[in-house]
């Protein structure tokens, strides 16, 4: 999130509208593709780990973390942290790499999803997942775009980040979360 709107810019809603199109398109066009491609039902790569789900958990983990990070340092950002006083000059870089770095490792975890196991609609809580690991990417999408367009209304890009952050915890929550929760499997 790169913040700060030019004072007089106007806004009109055909940026907006363009940024929430390309999103839904992101969104259910991995929705499709998960959905319509045969499940290869096996790993691409391991890097390491014993398991496909260890590999997601674990990356999915590390990336929650950056997630809290750009989280705080959005916040300071927008001046919603008064005890910490105006953000100093390091947290706008600090949120650009953690997001940045949090995104490339969401890549191998949604692939192996997508590619792997697909779009599963068995239990509600793999519903809830995927439909959510959809959505993230598009939300993210739209948020890319709404940075780099001029005359978005000012409340755009905190909805659009908070929908981003909201939409990733409940990826983790549907799936990280409950590999934690079950007993008796192996964690690396
Ligand atoms: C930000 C993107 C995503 C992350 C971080 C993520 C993370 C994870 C993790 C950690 C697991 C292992 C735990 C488990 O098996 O429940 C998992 C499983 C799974 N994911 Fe994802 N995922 C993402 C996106 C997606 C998408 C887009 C789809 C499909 C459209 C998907 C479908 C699945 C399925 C079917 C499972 C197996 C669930 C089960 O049978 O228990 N995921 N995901």
């Amino acid at each position: 999130m790169t913040g700060t709107r030019t004072a007089g810019t106007r806004s009109t809603g055909l940026p907006l509208a363009l940024v929430l199109v390309c999103g839904a398109a992101v969104a259910v066009g991995l929705g499709v593709y998960a959905k319509t491609h045969p499940p290869a039902l096996r790993p691409l790569f391991l890097v390491g780990f014993s398991g496909m789900l260890q590999l997601k958990t674990w990356l999915a983990t590390a990336a929650l973390v950056l997630v809290l990070v750009q989280l705080a340092t959005a916040l300071w950002m927008w001046g919603r942290l008064p005890a910490a006083g105006p953000a100093p000059a390091w947290v706008p870089p600090v949120h650009r790499w953690s997001g940045s770095v949090a995104f490339v490792l969401t890549l191998p975890v949604a692939l192996h999803c997508v590619w792997s196991l697909g779009f599963v609609t068995t239990t509600p809580r793999v519903l809830a997942h995927g439909l959510a690991g959809c959505a993230f990417y598009g939300a993210y999408a739209a948020k890319m775009l709404g940075l780099r367009l001029p005359r978005l209304p000012g409340w755009a890009l905190p909805v659009l980040g908070g929908t981003v952050f909201a939409l990733f915890l409940l990826v983790w929550l549907t799936s990280a979360l409950w590999f934690f929760s079950r007993s008796g499997v192996p964690l690396f």
